[in-house]
C-alpha cells in the first residue's frame, strides 16, 4: 500500500501589510474591535498580482526547498475561490508559468476547506498508484472580491498562498485519515463571485455582485458545532484520541472560533496554531501558510502527528489526521 508522504512545504504572501490602523482609515472600524472579535490584526493585500502568480511562487518556494525540477511534477491541485478566470484554472496557469509540462492540473473550490479537499484528492491519486507526486496548494486573492462598505466582514480577509509536495511512499506517513462533510442547504450564509444569467435574448437580472457576503453568526454558530464534531469523528476514524496529537492546525478565521473549538475538544489551546493575527483569513490558503510556518519553525519533526481541520462556504467542512 502507497502513502502520500509530505516532503516540502512553502508559501508566498504579497508584499504590502495592512494593518488595523491602515483599513480603519477607509472604513469605520477600529484595531481594538477588529483584534476582540476575529483575533486579526495585520493582513496581506495583493498590489497586481493575480492568484495564480501567488500560486505560482508558492510552487517554486516549494519545488525549490527541495530541488525538484517542475518538470518532474505529476499533479498540479489548487483549491481557491478566487481564481482569475473563470476558465483556465489556477492550476493550469501555474503549470504554464513555472513549466510544469507533465503534469494534470485542475483546481478544487471549497472555500475555507479547499486545502483539506484538495490534499485529500490529491492523496487518492497517490495512495491509488495513478500518479507519484502532487503539488497541492491554496492560493487567494480574497481583496478583490471585498466590499469596504461592509465592515464586518471586510475586515477579515487577507490575500496569499501555500502548499505542499507529496511524494508515493511506503511508510506509514502523510494522511493517514479524514472526514469532509458539506451542507449546501446552508450555503446563502456566505456567498461571493454572483453572476446572473444575462444574454441578448432576456432582460434577465442584472445584479451583479462579486462581493463576499457572510451572515458571521451563522458561520459563527456553525464552525462552533461543526468543527468539535468533525475532529472527534476524525479521531475515531483513526484510532487515536486527544493526548495522541501533538498540534491542531485549524482554518484562521477567528480566535474566538478556535478556543470554542478548544473547549469543546477538551485539547488545550497551547496545542493549537495559530496566526491569523498576521494574515487575516486567506481561505483555502489559511492551513497551508501556517503548516509552512510550523514546518519553518521546526514544529515538524519525523513523528509528528498533526490534526488540520478546515470549516468555510459551501458550506463545507473537514478534518485530516496527519503524520509525519
Ligand atoms: N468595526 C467596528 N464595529 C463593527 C465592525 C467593525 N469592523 N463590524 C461590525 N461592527 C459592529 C456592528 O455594527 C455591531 O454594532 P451594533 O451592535 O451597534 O449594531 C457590533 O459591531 C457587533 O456586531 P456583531 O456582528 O454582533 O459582532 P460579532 O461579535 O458577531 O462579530 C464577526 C462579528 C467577527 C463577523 C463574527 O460573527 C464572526 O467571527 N463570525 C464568523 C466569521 C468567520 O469566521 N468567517 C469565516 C469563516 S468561513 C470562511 O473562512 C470563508
Amino acid at each position: 500500500m502507497y502513502f502520500s508522504k509530505i516532503v516540502s512545504t512553502g508559501s508566498y504572501l504579497p508584499e504590502k501589510i495592512i494593518s488595523n490602523d491602515d483599513l480603519s482609515k477607509v472604513v469605520d472600524t477600529n484595531d481594538e474591535w477588529i483584534v476582540s472579535r476575529s483575533g486579526i490584526g495585520n493582513r496581506r493585500f495583493s498590489h497586481d498580482e493575480n492568484t495564480s502568480r501567488l500560486a505560482a511562487n508558492a510552487a517554486r518556494n516549494i519545488l525549490g526547498k527541495i530541488n525538484k525540477s517542475p518538470e518532474e511534477v505529476d499533479l498540479i491541485i489548487v483549491a481557491s475561490v478566487s481564481a482569475d478566470y473563470i476558465t483556465p484554472s489556477v492550476a493550469c496557469l501555474v503549470q504554464a508559468e513555472i513549466g510544469a509540462v507533465n503534469a494534470v492540473a485542475f483546481d478544487v473550490n471549497a472555500a475555507c476547506t479547499g486545502f483539506v479537499f484538495a490534499l485529500s484528492t490529491a492523496d487518492k491519486f497517490i495512495k491509488s498508484g495513478v500518479y507519484r507526486n502532487a503539488l497541492v496548494i491554496g492560493a487567494e486573492v480574497l481583496s478583490k472580491y471585498l466590499d469596504f462598505n461592509d465592515r464586518s466582514t471586510c475586515v477579515l480577509f487577507g490575500d496569499g498562498a501555500a502548499g505542499v509536495f507529496i511524494e508515493r511512499s511506503e511508510e506509514e506517513t502523510g494522511l493517514i485519515a479524514e472526514i469532509l462533510g458539506s451542507d449546501g442547504a446552508k450555503g446563502m450564509s456566505l456567498t461571493g463571485g454572483y453572476s446572473p444569467v444575462v444574454n441578448v435574448f432576456n432582460d434577465g437580472e442584472k445584479n451583479y455582485d462579486i462581493y463576499i457576503k457572510m451572515d458571521g453568526k451563522a458561520i459563527f454558530d456553525f464552525a462552533t458545532r461543526k468543527v468539535p464534531k468533525c475532529v472527534k469523528e476524525l479521531m475515531e476514524k483513526a484510532g487515536i484520541d486527544n493526548g495522541d496529537i501533538d498540534y491542531v492546525l485549524p482554518h484562521q478565521a477567528n480566535s474566538r472560533i478556535v478556543e470554542i473549538i478548544s473547549r469543546k475538544l477538551k485539547i488545550p489551546m497551547d496545542k493549537f496554531y495559530i496566526n491569523m493575527y498576521n494574515y487575516g483569513n486567506t481561505s483555502s490558503a489559511s492551513i497551508p501558510i501556517a503548516l509552512n510556518e510550523m514546518a519553518e519553525k521546526g514544529y515538524l519533526k519525523e513523528g509528528t502527528k498533526l490534526v488540520i481541520c478546515g470549516f468555510g462556504a459551501g458550506l463545507t467542512w473537514g478534518a485530516a489526521y496527519l503524520k509525519f
